[in-house]
């Protein structure tokens, strides 16, 4: 492994001309906000991401599954208790769904606790003939359309920092002081489970479950075991500053982490071979997404698995693609054909949001929900005939009732989106459509049709 004195500095990493990054105006402001970040305890621990990459390493190996979601972007205004409750709610109920339904191990990572920057396919944005810069995340700037509010402003990074810190903090009290208990099962959803097939779905595996943890308590098995979760934060490693701020030597090992969050990712946009953000991340222990867009080559993915992990390290990296409904079948068998030919043993993951976003004749931002699967369903389909593991899935959601996709079994149209869209970047998945979504990823699970390189004989439940 890279040792510590080769992490690049700042100036290096500038150097290489980072795409993406907000144009400060003060860089004496800016190197102050890095200095105190670099004063700020790191957000997560060394060993939990080591945990986070040998759980991995299973996933990549066809033994287990990964579900990764939450926010497009995160914003500050958003870090409050109901809403990150909901976040979490969310994906403990489609987690529970995949491990019970599909008979699978389900990593649970959520895309929370750090992903408040974004990358932008413009500079800029014009509106009525004025022209300000885009809006890149509540990291560097404000949503308002004025000149004022699309400042960057690196004071930002410091309420990243602070808010991530809240967003984990809560979550870990959640994940482990009795919320995640499984007997909780029926409440994550209570107050929806009435009104959607979804639900009544959800409804009923929670019923069963509730027998069998009242089965084990008859029998004298302590059902404690399901107390807590493992759940683990990442984000897209975006923004230099931020992201080296937190770099860290970890004192058992000597070795740099990535302190910001468990997993981290580089974006379609930022993951240029010899770019800054290859370049630093590849310095980290974390474990690594990359996500791989339409365009991708499979000399593309080979170049970023040997420069990200030259020594083939089990769980380091994981290649979220994101390649479109259309265009998933065309062009993901190769890149996992010739990968797989290397000799690497990586973790597929699929995000079919953002190949699948387009513009509603409203005006608004928007994805369908049968391309959303028909993206899935590619990605299954390619991993089937390769016989390699479908090993997860990456989505956009949120736990409140949203109207930002169109279609799912509330068969959401165009003219609803007017009515509660309020996401600042891409459109999310709500509560529903995430339900019926962790149904229908279960369903192909266990069809038959999709065959795990390595079975989990047998699989029983007995951590959640
Ligand atoms: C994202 O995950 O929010 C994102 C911008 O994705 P991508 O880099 O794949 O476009
Ligand atoms: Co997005």
């Amino acid at each position: 492994m890279s040792p510590t004195s080769q992490v690049p500095t700042l100036k290096a990493l500038h150097a290489l001309n980072p795409l993406q990054q907000p144009a400060y105006s003060s860089p004496q402001q800016l190197a102050e906000v890095v200095g105190k970040l670099r004063t700020l305890p790191p957000l997560v621990f060394a060993a939990e991401c080591d945990k986070l990459r040998t759980k991995m390493a299973s996933v990549a190996a066809g033994e287990a599954f990964m579900l990764q979601g939450g926010d497009c972007a995160e914003t500050f205004a958003d870090v409050t208790a109901a809403n990150i409750q909901g976040k979490l709610r969310t994906l403990l109920s489609m987690a529970v769904v995949l491990t019970y339904a599909a008979q699978v191990p389900i990593v649970k990572v959520g895309r929370m606790a750090g992903q408040f920057a974004k990358p932008r396919s413009s500079a800029t944005e014009t509106r009525d003939g004025i022209t300000l810069p885009a809006y890149r995340g509540d990291a560097v700037n404000g949503f308002d359309f004025t000149t004022e509010a699309r400042e960057p402003d690196p004071q930002r990074l410091l309420d990243v920092y602070h808010s991530s810190s809240a967003t984990l903090n809560l979550t870990r009290a959640f994940v482990t002081g009795g919320f995640a208990h499984l007997r909780s099962v029926h409440s994550w959803n209570a107050d929806f489970v009435k009104n959607s097939a979804a639900g009544v779905q959800y409804q009923n595996l929670a019923n069963e479950i509730d027998r069998a943890l009242a089965f084990m308590v008859a029998c004298g098995i302590d059902d404690d075991v399901f107390r807590t979760v493992d759940f683990y934060s990442s984000h897209e490693a975006l923004i230099l500053e931020y992201e080296h701020a937190l770099t860290r030597i970890d004192s058992r090992t000597g070795q740099p982490y990535g302190t910001s969050g468990h997993f981290l990712w580089i974006g379609e946009r930022t993951r240029q071979l010899y770019g800054a953000h290859v370049e630093l991340l590849r310095h980290v222990r974390n474990p690594l997404g990359v996500k791989l867009g339409p365009e991708t080559t499979a000399d593309n993915a080979l170049d970023l698995a040997d420069r990200l992990d030259p020594d083939h390290e089990p769980g380091r990296i994981t290649f979220i693609t994101r390649m479109g409904a259309g265009k998933v079948r065309e062009v993901l068998p190769d890149i996992v054909a010739k990968v797989i030919a290397s000799g690497r043993q990586v973790a597929w993951v699929c995000d079919p949001m953002h190949g699948n976003t387009f513009e509603a004749r409203n005006g608004y931002k928007t994805r369908a929900f049968s391309d959303v699967m028909a993206e899935l369903n590619g990605f299954f389909d390619v991993h089937e005939e390769l016989g390699t593991w479908p090993g997860g899935v990456h989505v956009e959601l949120t736990g409140d009732d949203v109207t930002e996709c169109v279609g799912g079994g509330d068969d959401l149209v165009e003219a609803d989106l007017v009515s509660r869209y309020q996401t600042l970047c891409d459109p999310r998945l709500n509560r529903n459509q995430s339900l019926e979504l962790a149904f229908l990823v279960a369903e192909r699970l266990t069809t038959g049709r999709i065959k795990r390189p390595n079975p989990v004989q047998a699989y029983v439940p007995l951590t959640f």
